[in-house]
């Protein structure tokens, strides 16, 4: 059995690495699996301090998001972690699992706890742990997600091979990532060489999906270039991540590769490539940004998505928990 989950994290600026990256590529792999589950982690949220309302309207936002970029409710599972309390239970189980040695390498908690670790919640920390719950509990096989967290989908396969080791049986599947297409790792408008993020202080390093036309043509009229114009071909991007970046995402916007990108603009100015990448981003993105405001406003259909996605999420998780239990040794007479 074949079966996709993947998350999304409320935690606000959704953004242009966030869809082309992961949320887009969702659409076409509800023709190939039975089950598809995208969910909204709220859980995971808050590792770092959100403010309540924010992710009330955060976890609506993404969910939204997703639904305007074409991922049909009816045919997918579209729900938020925390009415599903299996995914608490089993991460639970998951910490007596994985060792601390394997968290301690995990780049994005050194990332976000920064220097000051000290201060960082136990959460962040255990952050892989629940991860791996929320793809295990629905014994999901494949994962589609961005380049970033190719790491930690390392320690899901680390965590349910040692369960089935420790516990002798071959409950969980080995998931593998998805990684697709040529917008795995968008950059910031800002630096070539730092990922698009939701947390970058600087709102012109990411172009989000509630921006306007007027937004998305000044993040892109500001965004870092290098004097130089764009080269004939790709070899001529090496060590120009900000050019690389651009024209990555052209590519990505338009559905080609960077070849052909280089073939129309090569030998041309930044002067004339960003309002052509403006105009492009304006074209593919606004559509969907007018749906996400459209159903931002609509916040009783958003939920009522939310609310069938958690029974149906439910339904499937309740077996599979109860399975997971037993081989514990969880006494429930
Ligand atoms: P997050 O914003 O961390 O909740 O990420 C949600 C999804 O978007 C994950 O699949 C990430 O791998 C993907 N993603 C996040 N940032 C980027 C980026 N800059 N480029 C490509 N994919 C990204
Ligand atoms: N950690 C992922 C991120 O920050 C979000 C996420 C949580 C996820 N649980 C998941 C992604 C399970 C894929 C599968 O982007």
């Amino acid at each position: 059995m074949k079966r996709i989950f993947s998350g999304v994290q409320p935690t606000g600026n959704l953004h242009l690495g966030n869809y082309l990256g992961a949320i887009r590529n969702w659409v076409h792999l509800q023709d190939d699996f039975e089950d598809c589950l995208f969910c909204v982690v709220d859980m995971h949220a808050i590792t770092v301090w959100q403010d309540p309302a924010d992710l009330i309207a955060n976890t609506r936002e993404v969910a939204a998001a997703m639904i305007a970029a074409g991922v049909d409710p009816e045919r997918n599972i579209i729900f938020n972690q925390s009415q599903v309390s299996g995914h608490a239970e089993l991460a639970w189980i998951f910490n007596c699992v994985a060792r601390l040695g394997w968290l301690d390498r995990m780049t994005q908690f050194k990332e976000k706890a920064g220097t000051d670790k000290e201060r960082a919640s136990v959460g962040l920390y255990a952050y892989p742990n629940l991860m791996a719950a929320d793809i295990l509990l629905y014994k999901g096989t494949h994962v589609p997600v961005g380049e970033d967290q190719k790491q930690h989908l390392e320690l899901a396969r680390d965590i349910a091979a040692k369960f089935n080791h420790d516990y002798k049986t071959e409950m969980f599947p080995i998931v593998e990532p998805l990684i697709f297409g040529t917008a795995t790792r968008v950059m910031s408008l800002k630096d070539g060489t730092k990922k698009m993020s939701k947390s970058d202080p600087s709102d012109l390093s990411r172009i989000t999906m509630t921006d306007d036309t007027d937004a998305i043509a000044r993040k892109i009229k500001k965004a870092k270039t290098d004097p130089d114009g764009l080269p004939s071909e790709a070899k001529g991007l090496e060590g120009r991540p900000e050019a690389a970046n651009l024209v990555g995402i052209y590519a990505a916007l338009s559905g080609t590769e960077v070849t052909d990108v280089l073939g129309e603009f090569g030998g041309q100015g930044f002067g004339v490539f960003k309002p052509a990448l403006a105009a492009l981003a304006v074209e593919k993105l606004s559509p969907i940004q007018d749906e996400v405001r459209r159903l931002m406003d609509d916040t009783a259909a958003v939920d009522a998505v939310l609310r069938s996605g958690a029974e149906r999420a439910r339904a499937l998780a309740e077996p599979i928990l109860k399975e997971v239990q037993k081989t514990v040794g969880f006494l429930h007479p």
